[in-house]
């Protein structure tokens, strides 16, 4: 009892909603949104992706994070104790450990991605503007092994370095000066993308769904979104539940996190894909372009305007900030968990993780140019990393959470712990949601995502 209390005076907290909203979004807003949400969204129908998002972001999205959050709260663990408090078999603790893993395979493609901001960010303040809107410079860049390295080693540098220096805090108390200056940044650029000659068709293709561009990749992709975007089935919001005061409201700060969340991919999605239809005419080619959209888009918006080389600085410079919050809270839960299950030093922890973020990462890096060779059912490495952790373990990892919370915790011991703060308003929803329909359709997605890739169904 005396250790519980110890451990339990001993866990940080946070101080309040605020601060709890602050340092979810912190890690929710990221280049997920910014990068991943418009390539997708132009990939895979447009306002049909958008208007099957945001069903998935109030209905599962809102049930997984109220779950997450409640379970931390409850247990005061991250997931694998969480899920070790509940039961001992091998489900369990396969639930535990599989939300706990998918951080460590996201983080290193993560830091790939944080390279190129890296490197564009470089090229704005050399000035190289008009280059950088030139269509083949991206492929280019991708093509040169020692390039795409070296960036990718810087930005993983710097996040294992501020874990290392234990400067989180510092990085996380300036994100909450650069974020809101990314808003207005991103208005004010969305507003200039969707007023170019010929823009408006893209804000039609975004924002009006047109049912003859859905197909159940539309759901399959916008389902891993939004478990990436909301940093869902990651093990990342038992660890902040379990830091989170019993009174602060679940319900209302969920729903914060998510609308501010949404808002942002959202306005991604008007800066990025208008862009598209203005200077590619929205063939469908440029539209497919996949992770480099952004990359080859944005700068053709930045050389079109007269002061493009400050907004293109401003511009990557913000998403930096984005990108690194994102990256060390990754980074971080690999090292907790590390730190809970093996007892080792938070040195030592760090030093695992970083060697798992350099290894993989450098296979990401390399796997568009020296080893492009390497590919996995199809993928190259960066691609089959996200795939793998989106499509497939985040799934998995989600329906773990409504087995444990289903046939373990009991929905009314979740109740219980929402109602220690405020009335749980959505409980009869929310209650249908984790016994049936939720453990349906994620079974559903994985399997047809699976068939999918193995060729057995065309999707
Ligand atoms: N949600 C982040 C993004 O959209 O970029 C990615 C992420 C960051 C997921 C941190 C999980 C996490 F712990």
């Amino acid at each position: 009892m005396e250790e519980n209390r110890k451990a339990e005076k001993k866990r940080s907290s946070f101080s309040g909603r605020l601060g709890y909203v602050l340092a979810v979004a912190g890690s929710a807003v990221g280049l997920g949104n910014i990068w991943r949400f418009p390539y997708l969204a132009a990939k895979y129908g447009g306002g049909i992706f958008l208007l099957v998002y945001l069903v998935l972001v109030v209905t599962f999205g809102y049930a997984l994070i109220v779950s997450e959050t409640a379970l931390g709260r409850m247990t005061r663990r991250s997931p694998i104790g969480a899920f070790a408090k509940f039961g001992k078999g091998l489900p369990f603790r396969f639930g535990g450990w599989i939300n706990a893993a998918v951080p460590l395979l996201i983080v290193p493609y993560y830091c790939v991605i944080g390279g190129w901001v890296c490197k564009y960010l470089f090229e704005y303040l050399r000035g190289g503007t008009m280059e950088l809107a030139q269509d083949a410079y991206f492929s280019t860049f991708l093509g040169s092994a020692g390039g795409v390295e070296g960036w990718f080693l810087l930005f993983a540098a710097l996040t294992i370095g501020i874990i290392l220096l234990g400067v989180e805090k510092g990085v996380e108390r300036m994100s909450k000066i650069m974020m809101p200056l990314l808003v207005v940044l991103a208005v004010f650029v969305a507003i200039y993308s969707v007023t170019r000659p010929g823009a408006l068709e893209g804000v039609k293709y975004l924002l009006i769904p047109n049912f003859s561009n859905f197909s159940l990749m539309t759901v399959v992709a916008a389902m891993g979104q939004m478990f990436y975007s909301l940093s869902i089935a990651m093990g990342v919001l038992y660890t902040y539940g379990s830091y989170l005061p019993k009174d602060v409201d679940i319900e209302k700060s969920t729903g914060q996190v998510e609308l501010f969340d949404t808002a942002i991919a959202v306005l991604a999605g008007l800066m990025v894909i208008p862009a598209v239809f203005a200077f590619s005419g929205g063939d469908a080619q440029a539209l497919q372009a996949g992770p480099s959209l952004m990359f080859i888009t944005l700068p053709k918006v930045f050389a079109s305007m007269g002061f493009g080389r400050f907004a293109g600085v401003a511009f990557f410079l913000l998403v930096l900030f984005a990108a690194l919050t994102s990256s060390i809270s990754l980074a971080e839960t690999g090292v907790s968990t590390f730190q809970d299950q093996l007892g080792w030093s938070r040195k030592k922890c760090t030093a695992l993780v970083a060697a798992i973020l350099l290894g993989l990462g450098t296979l990401c890096a390399l796997g568009y140019n020296a080893l492009d060779f390497l590919q996995v059912l199809g993928m190259d490495m960066l691609d089959f990393f996200d795939f793998l952790t989106n499509s497939v373990m985040m799934p998995i990892g989600a329906l773990a959470t409504c087995f444990l919370i289903t046939r373990a915790v009991g929905l009314n011991a979740i109740a219980q712990e929402m109602e220690l703060s405020s009335a749980f308003r959505r409980k009869r929803m929310y209650g249908v949601f984790m016994k049936y329909f939720a453990p349906i359709c994620l079974l559903i997605i994985l399997v047809s995502s699976l068939l999918n890739v193995f060729g057995v169904i065309s999707m």
